[in-house]
């Protein structure tokens, strides 16, 4: 395989002004691709070869104009969209009102139907990364999120579903399930001694970065994960193994 074919050229990425979005993005930009980076505000950053629409994940219409100018700005058909745009709450199971469960389960479930079905009208073949979290797989007491954890639950029966419903045209459909990662998303690090606990326990003793997140998300779009789909990878230093 040639070594540039380990990555994807033209990538669409939600969530992009932030996080592993942002970190993701930059990183096909280093790697010689082009990005169309979407969310809900576009003024953070810009680059050559990065071009930032707005849209809400959560309305099918904006992202569709968003995707319809895919192949216009990114020089061909996307080969590659990766799903980082996500929300993140918690609250406990007896305080969580109804509104914020269906706010949450929106953004993160519906959000990564809407884009995923987007990319599969706009792509000819390739990859689409979806982000899941060790929450679809492990409950949090301290930071109790029944709406965020089932959200995620989600994207992993949908990241299965449409490996096997695109699989024939080329497409393939894989999720990284994050641990702690070092974001603006993240709030256990406003807590220092639970941090501590917290990494005391975990096999990497650190916390992630969003660009440990970004190098899964690009290996899985690339070609050198050509036989990979339907596949969660955690990138969260041991936490599911622990
Ligand atoms: N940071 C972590 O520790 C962690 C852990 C597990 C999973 N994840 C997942 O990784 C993904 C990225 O998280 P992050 O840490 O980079 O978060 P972040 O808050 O830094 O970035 C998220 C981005 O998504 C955008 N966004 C939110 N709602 C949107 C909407 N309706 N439409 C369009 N864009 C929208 C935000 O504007 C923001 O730029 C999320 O799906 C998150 O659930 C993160």
């Amino acid at each position: 395989m040639r070594i540039e074919r380990l990555f994807p050229r033209r990538v669409i990425v939600t969530g992009a002004m932030s996080g592993i979005g942002r970190a993701t993005a930059q990183m096909v930009l280093d790697t010689g691709g082009r990005v169309l980076g979407v969310d809900l505000d576009d003024s953070a950053w810009s680059a050559p070869g990065f071009t930032a629409r707005t849209a809400d994940i959560t309305d099918p219409a904006s992202v569709a104009h968003v995707f319809d100018d895919a192949a216009e700005i990114l020089g061909g058909a996307p080969d590659a969209v990766i799903h980082c745009a996500g929300i993140y709450r918690f609250k406990s199971l007896l305080d969580l009102p109804l509104d914020e469960w269906e706010r949450i389960m929106r953004v993160n479930g519906t959000g990564s139907f809407v884009v995923a079905q987007a990319a599969a009208r706009a792509m000819e073949a390739g990859a689409i990364v979806l982000l899941t979290s060790i929450a679809y797989a492990s409950g949090d007491e301290e930071e109790p999120g029944a709406a965020y954890a089932a959200s995620k639950g989600a994207v992993v029966s949908l990241t299965r579903q449409l490996a096997v419903e695109l699989g024939a045209r080329g497409i393939r459909v894989n999720a990284v399930a994050p641990g702690v990662i070092d974001t603006p998303m993240t709030t256990i690090t406003q807590n220092e001694a639970s941090t501590a606990a917290m990494l005391a326990a975990l096999p990497a003793r650190r916390l992630g970065t969003a660009d440990d997140v970004a190098a899964a998300c690009l290996f899985l779009a690339g070609e050198g994960a050509g036989y990979i789909t339907g596949a969660v990878l955690p990138v969260d230093g041991g936490y599911l193994a622990s």
